[in-house]
């Protein structure tokens, strides 16, 4: 099963793909989680991404596509997987597409998690994300069960440098300029499906099941 992920940033994407990963036993693939692993160890594909990251601008494609087309055909891809963070740009969702059909294969769900921009940024100042296994919490919504611990790893949990409000509101308008007409393009292609994101998580869950027939 292939699927991908759609939705503002804070929608839930990261939270509910881990889920679903975890439950039909396929990769989970975040862009920005492969960004930050590289920031974290110095690269310098990291020290590009973090210049655009960091100001709540998408980073180039030409850095983007590559990555994933590379990605999705490694070895434990092959029963499916979920993107998340990825496409954002319709040149990516282009590039996707190129890729898939020299491979024969075709994406089955795209799935978009709505919510509001006001919520998103009550969202973000109460995230914590973890510096290792990139797990993702909330102080209220979902709250580790020691303070700044990630309860997956036990590494540290930190809020992310680009969950500042002014970046935030960057990220969000960006998102609505860039990412936001995906939603026509994967309507178009007939694997669009909405969810409504502003729900308690596990109902939020119940409801991507559905979809995927589960
Ligand atoms: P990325 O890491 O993908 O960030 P994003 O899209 O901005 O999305 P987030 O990770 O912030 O949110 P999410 O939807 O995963 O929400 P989460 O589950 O954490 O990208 C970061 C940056 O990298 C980009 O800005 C860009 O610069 C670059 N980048 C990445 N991919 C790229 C690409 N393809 N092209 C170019 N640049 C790229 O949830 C948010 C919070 O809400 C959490 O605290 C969570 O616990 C809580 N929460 C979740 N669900 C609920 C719920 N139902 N109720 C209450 N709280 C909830
Ligand atoms: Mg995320």
């Amino acid at each position: 099963m292939k699927i991908i992920m759609l939705g503002a940033p804070g929608a839930g994407k990261g939270t509910q793909a881990k889920m679903i990963a975890e439950k039909f036993g396929i990769p989970h693939i975040s862009t920005g989680d492969i960004f930050r692993a590289n920031i974290k160890n110095g690269t310098e594909l990291g020290a590009k991404a973090k210049e655009y990251m960091d100001q709540g601008l998408l980073v180039p494609d030409e850095l983007t596509c590559d990555l994933v087309v590379d990605r999705i055909q490694q070895e434990d891809c092959k029963k499916g997987y979920i993107l998340d963070g990825f496409p954002r740009t319709i040149p990516q969702a282009e590039a996707l597409d190129a890729a898939l059909t020299k491979l024969g294969e075709n994406i089955d769900f795209a799935i978009n998690v709505e919510v509001p921009d006001e919520n998103i940024v009550r969202r973000m100042g109460g995230r914590r994300a973890c510096v290792s296994c990139g797990a993702t919490y909330h102080v209220v919504y979902n709250a580790p069960a020691k303070e700044n611990v990630c309860d997956a790893c036990g590494a540290e949990l930190i809020l992310r440098d680009d969950d500042k409000p002014e970046t935030v509101q960057k990220r969000l308008s960006v998102y609505h300029e860039q990412t936001q007409p995906l939603i026509d393009y994967y309507t178009k292609k007939g694997v669009i499906a909405e969810v409504d994101g502003t729900i308690d998580m596990q109902d939020v869950f119940a409801a991507i099941c559905k979809i995927l027939g589960e």
